[in-house]
């Protein structure tokens, strides 16, 4: 299976990408080919809603780091989003690759029947809040005729390495099974 795993966090050594790192072993130790893009390290702004989706040949007429990853969200199998919460819903960092999703709505590509992964986590205790991030995607995932085949939701992590103290990291890794 394809696998196209996209991150939202700006930490490199946070909560996020120690997920992130440990879904891709397992994924790939299954067989699975990943490809992975770090939003918060690309250039990807928002949607401007120009709706010229695909007719200028290429994803977005906007073009920045968006289009490296269309390609790879269009040919893809499966879609992982792994983020943390920001603000009790979805960091900017990775909202402009979920929105420009978008374009492939509007050129009428064939984004349906993908599987979708969540790999989510946030400093309080309480993981009914991750529902800022789950809400939105499961309605994503709706619309988009996707499947969610696991959420790995990770509450009372901060500081960068606070994920080592809980099992998210084998969570992540579980994950990988349901592909
Ligand atoms: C801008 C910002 C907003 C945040 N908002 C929330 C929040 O609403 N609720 C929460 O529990 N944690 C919040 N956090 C904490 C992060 O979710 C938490 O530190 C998480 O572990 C960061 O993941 P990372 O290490 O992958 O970057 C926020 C952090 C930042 C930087």
């Amino acid at each position: 299976m394809k696998i196209t795993v996209i991150t939202g966090s700006p930490r490199k050594h946070g909560n996020t990408f120690a997920m992130t790192d440990a879904f891709i072993k397992a994924a790939e130790a299954k067989g699975h080919e990943v490809m992975r893009f770090d939003a918060a390290m690309m250039k990807i702004g928002g949607c401007h809603a120009c709706m010229t989706c695909f007719k200028t040949g290429k994803a977005c007429s906007f073009d920045d780091d968006f289009n490296i990853i269309a390609p790879h969200i269009l040919d893809a199998d499966a879609i992982v989003y792994a983020m943390p919460l920001y603000w009790y819903s979805i960091p900017a960092q990775i909202k402009g690759v979920i929105d420009r999703v978008f374009s492939f709505c509007v050129a009428e590509k064939p984004i349906q029947g993908k599987k979708l992964g969540l790999i989510c986590c946030c400093e309080e205790h309480d993981a009914a809040l991750l529902e800022g991030i789950t809400v939105p995607m499961r309605r994503t995932a709706d619309l988009l005729k996707w499947e969610i085949v696991g959420e790995v939701l990770v509450p009372g992590v901060f500081h960068e390495g606070d994920v080592a103290k809980t099992d998210g990291c084998a969570q992540a890794a579980a994950l990988a099974e349901k592909f």
